[in-house]
């Protein structure tokens, strides 16, 4: 079967342009975002903008709201049409204050809104299938500044025209049915700034996109061999080498953790792959790795999930290696001057006659001994020896792993938050801040030492779960596991995202991938550069 995440990086996604006026002047189609604020209790307008829009309306949209009792919810729409266009008002809600004091630590709801605007937006073009459209910018009170505005709006707009399924009438259509252009009508000053942002936006966003593609590609049509050939497409424009290793690679180079993990899988489709992209260019700000699990399934092995919802999703556990490969190509597309090494293991997590046993005993790259004590902690296994190559081989100033790595993180967060922790204080507020600005929720989790003795071996140098209480504090003994393999390296994040990588429950995001950490992952290697954080 044909992947479809390359239908998916040939998309014609609409032009966004931008054009400097009053929106209520502009004679097109025009989707407008309303607030709660702007109506009263009798769904009458209170803000002058609308007031004058509806004045060139003869009336007509305040005429639509009442009668509709339109009051600007958040994800409402009100379609008026008018003699000589359409307009659409889009409900966003209470308007954001972008104050953070409402949650304390809170991801920047102001921003999140900002992209849900973009997303909802394209849904409603898509629908409309015009050859333009505009959409009036206003509201938004006291936002930061534009640029970030416009990144996240755009990016929203991308990821709203994000389509995935095998469904034979979709295969079909053509895509975007046949729209043009999208039109972001805004005000004089902020045009410099939407310029700018929208490009990054575009480019941010076709990123998530292929990020989500993969994650929802099931795991029949999706395995290392032919993942590793569209990492290659899709980085194909992009200045970096891509070196790939086989199983018998890994095997000689002594990963003796992934290797348990890989050698299960039989048949010649979904043999491992050890996957290094590095970027050509060099830099006086150092080097960060990135690291993602690729776990294109995780039946669990031996110790097999049983519990049918949890093994239902489980071709989403290459969502951490999905999210660095979409970033890596984000940064080095804005050409980030940092030099970036992306470590990606992939392979099903199998039974069969060659899987793994609880109870095996390996050996990892930097030679510590794991006992495995249970074959569905295996997400730290293949991590553990990606991280300690790349960090004895690369000498990284910075680590950053991802994915989706543990249960607990979800009994801890619930399904909209993703964890993270890290062994330098300084990084670990770089990346809340960057998730801050991303407009995604991630919270820290303590690496606490309390935890550590849990991970010694009785036979070994490590087990590889915490067997005196595997339900407690999972995710800490996660992270404290893969500390043991990031070698010198003082500058190390791990981010576990098992639930926010996939949206679980029915929002306006639908049931799908979610591209969630892309953006943070971005924004915090540019704040790296931005800040130029002390390498020791
Ligand atoms: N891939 C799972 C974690 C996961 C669970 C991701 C649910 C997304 C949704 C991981 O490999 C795993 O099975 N972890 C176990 C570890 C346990 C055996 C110590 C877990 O968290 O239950
Ligand atoms: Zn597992
Ligand atoms: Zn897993």
């Amino acid at each position: 079967m044909k992947i479809k995440t390359y239908d998916i990086l040939k998309y014609k996604y609409p032009e966004i342009s931008v054009l400097a006026l009053n929106f209520v002047n502009y004679p097109s189609d025009m989707i407008v975002p309303v607030f709660k604020s702007d109506f009263d209790k009798n769904y009458n307008i209170k803000s002058d903008d609308l007031i004058e829009l509806n004045e060139k309306s003869n009336n007509l949209i305040a005429h639509s709201i009442k009668l509709n009792k339109f009051d600007g919810s958040e994800e409402t729409q009100l379609i008026i049409l008018l003699p000589d266009r359409e307009i659409i008002l889009l409900g966003c809600g209470e308007e954001p204050s972008f104050e953070k004091k409402e949650y304390i630590n809170e991801v920047n709801p102001g921003f999140e809104k900002v992209r849900m605007l973009g997303i909802l937006s394209s849904r409603i073009i898509d629908k409309l299938c015009k050859k333009e459209i505009t959409i009036g910018i206003r509201g938004f009170k006291n936002r930061p500044s534009n640029i970030p505005f416009f990144i996240m709006l755009t990016d929203g707009i991308v990821r709203g025209f994000y389509k995935f399924n095998y469904k034979k009438q979709d295969d079909e259509k053509t895509n975007c049915n046949g729209l043009k252009r999208v039109i972001l009508v805004v005000q004089e000053e902020q045009i410099k700034h939407a310029e700018i942002g929208i490009q990054s936006g575009i480019s941010l966003g076709k990123c998530v996109n292929f990020s989500r593609a993969v994650v929802d590609e099931p795991s029949n049509i999706l395995y290392p061999q032919n993942y590793v050939e569209l990492i290659k497409e899709f980085l194909k424009d992009s200045p970096c080498d891509i070196e790939v290793w086989d199983l018998e690679r890994v095997k000689k180079e002594n990963m003796g953790c992934f290797y348990a993990v890989a050698k299960g899988n039989e048949g010649d489709k979904t043999e491992a792959r050890f996957v290094i992209i590095r970027s050509k260019k060099k830099s006086k700000n150092g080097k960060i790795a990135l690291v993602g699990k690729g776990i294109t399934f995780d039946t669990g092995g031996y110790n097999l999930k049983t519990v049918p919802n949890s093994i239902a999703k489980m071709k989403k556990d290459m969502g951490g290696s999905a999210s660095v490969i979409a970033a890596t190509k984000a940064l080095l597309d804005i050409d980030i001057d940092i030099e970036i090494v992306t470590a990606i293991p992939l392979t099903e997590s199998s039974i069969s006659r060659s899987a793994y046993h609880p109870g095996d005993v390996v050996t990892a790259y930097n030679g510590k001994s794991v006992e495995i004590l249970n074959t569905d902690a295996e997400g730290r296994l293949v991590l553990a020896d990606a991280l300690a190559y790349i960090s004895e081989n690369e000498n990284p100033d910075y680590i950053l792993d991802a994915s989706t790595l543990t249960s607990s993180c979800f009994i801890a967060f619930g399904l909209k938050i993703g964890g993270f922790m890290g062994t330098n204080p300084e990084c670990n507020e770089l990346f809340a801040q960057s998730s801050r600005d991303a407009g995604e929720s991630f919270w820290e989790f303590p690496l606490s030492k309390k935890y550590r003795d849990g991970i010694n071996g009785k036979i070994s140098d490590l087990s590889n779960i915490n067997s005196d209480f595997v339900k407690y504090g999972g995710t800490i003994t996660a992270g404290l596991f893969l500390r043991e393999f990031i070698g010198n390296c003082k500058n190390w994040i791990h981010i576990d995202m098992s639930a926010p990588i996939y949206a679980l429950t029915k929002t306006y995001l639908g049931e799908t991938a979610l591209g969630f950490s892309v953006a943070t992952i971005v924004r915090y290697v540019e704040r790296l550069v931005e800040t130029k954080l002390s390498k020791e």
